[in-house]
């Protein structure tokens, strides 16, 4: 399973990096506004960054905009996804872009048939939105749940990114169902380390060899 860092926070990127638990990083047009940078600089160092797949999305509403802002999303990197809203013209995007060899990834993704129409397009990942699903009172997991037994059903090839991750417990689910990918925020990321236990077991661990008097050498 791939961990993504869904963030355009290029010190979280670097936190993320240096742990050793970051595949790739998803952006999106909210996560670039809040860093008050702009837009296309913005992908590309972090496509410069992080040695793995880097979603930039496209703010072209119509086919031949997308198309357009795709193909200066593409020069940045090579490995810059292009990352495609889930309406008509997106994944008409998404199937022109795939005969042409360039990853995409559609989002704003809320049901099984919109997963359905994403992979017929030929894209290469799929993002369901589960926490903002959870936010309406519907159970963002069971999503995950019908997409991936759609996608085994024909043998799809389009990658299941689970995307606005809120809780270590979607992390959980989205790799007990078999999603090939999580994006998760960095606050949720520094959150999977942590156990009460582990953080009593150390400090009873340090208490009773510093109890002995003797050092690490000794
Ligand atoms: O990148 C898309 C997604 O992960 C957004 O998450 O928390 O804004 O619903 P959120």
């Amino acid at each position: 399973m791939q961990f993504f860092l869904d963030t355009a926070d290029i010190s979280q990127i670097e936190k993320g990096l240096e742990w050793g638990m970051v595949d790739g990083v998803t952006t999106n047009p909210s996560l670039i506004a809040k860093q008050g940078k702009p837009y296309l600089p913005t992908v590309k160092a972090i496509a410069e960054l992080v040695p793995g797949p880097v979603s930039g999305e496209v703010l072209a509403t119509d086919y031949d905009g997308m198309m357009e802002q795709a193909a200066r999303l593409s020069d940045l990197a090579d490995n810059v996804v292009i990352k495609l809203p889930l309406l008509p013209d997106g994944l008409r995007a998404a199937r022109s872009l795939a005969d042409q060899g360039i990853k995409t990834n559609v989002t704003l993704c809320f049901s099984a048939n919109q997963a359905l129409l994403a992979a017929k397009a030929g894209a290469t990942y799929i993002s369901p939105f589960v926490g903002r699903l959870d936010d309406l009172g519907q159970d963002g997991m069971s999503l995950i749940e019908e997409i991936v037994e759609i996608y085994d059903n024909f043998g799809f090839d389009t990658e299941v990114l689970v995307a606005s991750v809120r809780s270590p417990l979607h992390v959980t689910m989205a790799a007990r169902l078999g999603a090939g990918v999580a994006t998760i925020p960095f606050k949720v990321l520094e959150q999977l380390y942590r156990h009460p236990m582990t953080d009593k077991g150390l400090a009873q661990f340090l208490a009773d060899w510093e109890a002995t008097g003797k050092s690490f050498d000794d």
